[in-house]
């Protein structure tokens, strides 16, 4: 992958005004990924940002249409959709009662009397870009720009829609903060060197030792990781073969989304920076309905579920990623070294870094957006 070792500095992950920039550039100018689209299945239904320095809501109108809009009312600023999700049929401030609609219209002034002059129409709800697009919902940061995912994501556009990642349900959602930086956490996930050894007892069977391929298109990466069956496709002609049954696909959707196709379940990661050494991490599963059908099928779910989420994720990647935060800031070394198979973490360091200066770029407009990294097979 890498043709010489890498050193990297370790104030990527603990410098304060380096993250500024980071949530400047990635975190502001780029497409960002709410949820999958399943949470949204009718009119009514909205989902809340996990992040607090983004508030927004996105919500499905009467006309099916996904909108989002700033989390603030525009009386007094009061926080409008409570629930991280939830279905209304209006939103109704809890301050003093002001009601929109589901297109982010002012319905109704409370005492109206008391505001002679104030015209409804002038107080709508603030609307941010938000679509619908390869089953998944993303919002962006520039009220009034276009957002466009195939653009954005390039051939990956036609992944998400080949493996039909609309159609799935959601069978879980978490939330929880890391004491690690939210780039630390997403590099655990961008190198298979550590698998034997971190993940002996749980994921090291299911993997041919060190068999992945990866590719970039702009600044996403896709990477598939051989199962160890993978030698039963010599038996079958080509045609029949599908990736996924012997293989697991990884992508980093940029900036802060780590997006995973199992065998029989996929997880939307998403890292959301709190501080250098504080990150927001949700983890949303998605299913097949008819993979895990009846009381069996929710029971295996869940049985999935905590041994992804707790066990591989919680208890070993990101429990390694929190202990190598906190020695970080207590000398020992100042870099860390990346081997040859390790170059994607120094590919994904490259597409944030590559960013942070740059002027003028706007939400997802394929001409910014895609820069092009090469290919890397
Ligand atoms: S702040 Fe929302 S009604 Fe007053
Ligand atoms: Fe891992």
């Amino acid at each position: 992958m890498l043709d010489e070792v890498v050193r990297l500095p370790v104030s990527k992950y603990t410098d304060e005004g380096l993250l500024e920039q980071e949530i400047a550039s990635a975190f502001s100018q780029y497409p960002l990924i709410a949820g999958h689209a399943s949470t949204l299945a009718e009119p009514g239904a909205y989902l809340t940002s996990d992040w607090d320095q983004f508030p927004y809501f996105v919500v499905r109108g009467e006309d099916g249409r996904v909108r989002a809009f700033y989390n603030q009312c525009r009386h007094r600023g009061a926080r409008i959709a409570e629930a991280p999700a939830g279905t209304v049929k209006n939103f109704v401030c809890p301050f003093h009662g002001w009601v929109y609609g589901l297109d982010g219209a002012l319905k109704g002034i409370t005492r109206a009397h008391d505001f002679p002059g104030v015209n409804p129409c002038d107080y709508g709800l603030v609307e941010l870009p938000a679509t619908e697009a390869g089953g998944l919902i993303w919002v962006g940061r520039t009220p009034g720009a276009e957002l466009d995912i195939p653009g954005f994501l390039g051939t990956f556009f036609e992944d998400l829609v080949n493996f039909d990642v609309a159609s799935l349900i959601q069978y879980k959602k978490t939330k929880v903060v890391k004491e690690a930086n939210w780039k630390l956490l997403i590099k655990t996930y961008l190198e298979g060197y550590h698998v034997p050894y971190l993940h002996r007892e749980t994921l090291a069977a299911a993997f041919k030792r060190g068999v992945i391929a990866h590719d970039s298109d702009g600044p996403h990466i896709r990477l598939s990781a051989a199962r160890t069956n993978i030698g039963e496709c010599a038996l079958k002609p080509e045609e029949e073969w599908r990736i996924l049954d012997y293989a697991s696909v990884y992508y980093t959707l940029f900036p802060n989304t780590f997006f995973i196709l199992h065998p029989d379940y996929v997880s939307i990661n998403t890292f959301w920076p709190l501080s250098p050494d504080r990150t927001i991490w949700t983890h949303e599963m998605l299913y097949r309905a008819e993979d895990f059908a009846g009381s069996a099928g929710q029971s295996s779910l869940e049985k999935r579920f905590r041994f992804t989420n707790d066990t591989v994720f919680d208890q070993e990647d990101f429990a390694i990623a929190e202990d190598v935060q906190r020695h970080l800031l207590h000398g020992g070394s100042d870099h860390h070294v990346l081997g040859l198979a390790e170059g994607l973490l120094s590919i994904f360091q490259n597409n944030i870094d590559e960013r942070l200066a740059g002027p003028g770029e706007t939400a997802g407009t394929s001409s910014t957006t895609r820069t092009t990294t090469g290919q890397h097979s």
